[in-house]
């Protein structure tokens, strides 16, 4: 399909100046608003974001190739940032140049290889456990299950494992209670407003904001303190493992600094890859085809099956990458500027902010036939390179929980798939999918998508 491209044809693209009105549709829907801009603007093109300034976004291959291969010492995260209030600057997403490099080698062993294979027994128990209703409903015929409740609560809990070794009933009431607080009071308006960001009195959104996250860090400082002090042994979980690294000068990070990496770890390590099992759900049980097919494959391997085997599975594979294409719960990527870049020939100088749309990517009609439909079949057709295909980012930045998130969504959809036939409530059996809007850290359906248990398979 032509393009029509501001860039090729000479022209700057246009910045926006009707900021609020950008704003409204930007905290709406993503997908649409970077599709309206596509059609109307072709690619690159600008979008303003109050209080951040305007960012050059791309939603093409060859623009994701040139932001992810851009010099890595020209680069650094987008400032201000909106989510630095709920991660704050010590965090791994906010971090850039040596120190960025230094935490990122400090953190990713703990998603890597070996360590992913560890948490596979932990991800089939939340799950499981999850299904017994610990939380919410047990997952018996007639029950109604609200997927987000469910899903945010299955990865929640392998979260809390992985990161603090939290297996305690109690603690892990506490921290789900802390972080679900934390992440209702950072709203949409408070993310993408940095002008609301003061407290009145103790009544304005910002106060409530702090109270919460006040109170998640003390549940967090509590179990470093313990640590330190050697109360809970010395284990291999993320917690054990970072407070005994070093940095290249040998000083190791301080309490502030853990604290803010452990916060970033439990808010993005868990809402982004609920939302993706939800979506999971959703699409296979609107496509009837997909789902037997899925479940074949699971049959076909026996319920014995280990987890690292499960993850394996090709089509089981092809549908959590499916789902990811479509439903990408990171849509905007960023880069700011510290020396000169070019993306798609539009010249960029330090202090500029580059973009991938990864909506629009996900969808651009040269790489994806009939993108709007749920067709893991193409995935299982071809592989895709990482400039056409990126729900993780990419570069230097690729998401750090990538192989977590990924082993994590193939053995939860299994375990559920393998337990229990669900049938998707009455509003979305149909008709349109519900939109995904801003939720805090990730995108997610606007609103609950309700499945009812039809049977139990596990006798
Ligand atoms: C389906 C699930 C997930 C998706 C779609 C996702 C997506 C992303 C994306 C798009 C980025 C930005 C990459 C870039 O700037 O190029 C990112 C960064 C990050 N993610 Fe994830 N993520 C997921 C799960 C996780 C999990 C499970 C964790 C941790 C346990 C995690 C931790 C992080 C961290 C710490 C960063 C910052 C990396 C850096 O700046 O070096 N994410 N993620």
């Amino acid at each position: 399909m032509p393009r029509t491209d501001a860039s090729e044809e000479g022209a700057q693209p246009r910045v926006p100046r009707l900021i609020a009105l950008h704003a409204l549709a930007a905290s709406i829907d993503f997908e649409r608003y970077f599709r309206w801009r596509r059609a109307h603007e072709g690619d690159p093109f600008y979008v303003r974001f109050p209080g951040f300034g305007a960012a050059l976004f791309t939603g093409t291959a060859e623009g994701a190739r040139e932001m992810f291969q851009a010099p890595v010492e020209f680069l650094e995260p987008p400032r201000p940032n909106p989510i630095e209030p709920l991660v704050g600057a010590a965090s791994l997403i906010l971090t850039s140049g040596e120190r960025h490099r230094q935490d990122r080698a400090l953190l990713a062993p703990a998603f890597h290889g070996a360590r992913i294979r560890e948490y596979g027994e932990i991800i089939r128990d939340s799950t499981l456990r999850e299904m017994s209703g610990e939380t919410g409903p047990t997952w018996q015929p007639g029950a109604r299950i609200d997927s987000r409740a469910a899903a945010r609560a299955i990865t929640l809990r392998v979260i809390l494992a992985a990161v603090f070794g939290v297996d305690s009933h109690e603690r892990r009431v506490e921290y789900t209670a802390g972080v679900a607080e934390l992440l209702a009071s950072f709203s949409g308006p408070l993310m993408l407003v940095p002008a609301l960001r003061h407290g009145l009195l103790g009544h304005a959104p910002w106060d409530r904001f702090i109270v919460a996250r006040d109170r998640l860090d003390r549940l967090i400082r509590a179990d470093i303190a313990r640590r330190r002090q050697g109360v809970d042994a010395p284990s291999s979980d993320i917690l054990g493992m970072l407070l005994s690294t070093r940095y290249d000068d040998g000083t190791a990070p301080t309490d502030d600094e853990l604290c803010e990496q452990l916060r970033t770890l439990l808010v993005a390590g868990h809402e982004t890859t609920a939302t993706t099992l939800v979506w999971g759900l959703f699409h296979l049980h609107r496509a009837p085809e997909a789902l037997e097919r899925l479940r074949m494959e699971l049959r076909e391997a026996g319920p014995g099956m280990r987890p690292i085997e499960l993850a394996g599975l090709p089509y089981l594979d092809a549908v959590c990458q499916e789902t990811l294409r479509l439903h990408p719960p990171v849509p905007i990527i960023l880069r700011r500027l510290t020396g000169p870049c070019t993306l798609r020939g539009v010249a960029l100088a330090p202090g500029d902010t580059m973009g991938v749309a990864v909506p629009l990517l996900h969808s651009d009609p040269d790489v994806w036939s009939d993108a709007a439909r749920f067709d893991p079949d193409r995935f299982v057709e071809r592989k895709y390179r990482p400039f056409e295909f990126a729900p993780f980012g990419g570069g230097h930045r690729r998401c750090v929980g990538a192989a977590l998130a990924d082993y994590e969504l193939r053995i939860a959809l299994a375990t559920i798939l393998g337990r229990v036939r669900l049938r998707l409530g009455p509003r979305y059996a149909h008709g349109p999918a519900p939109v995904s809007v801003p939720h805090n850290i990730a995108t997610g359906p606007h609103r609950s998508i309700p499945f009812d248990v039809l049977s139990d398979l596990s006798h």
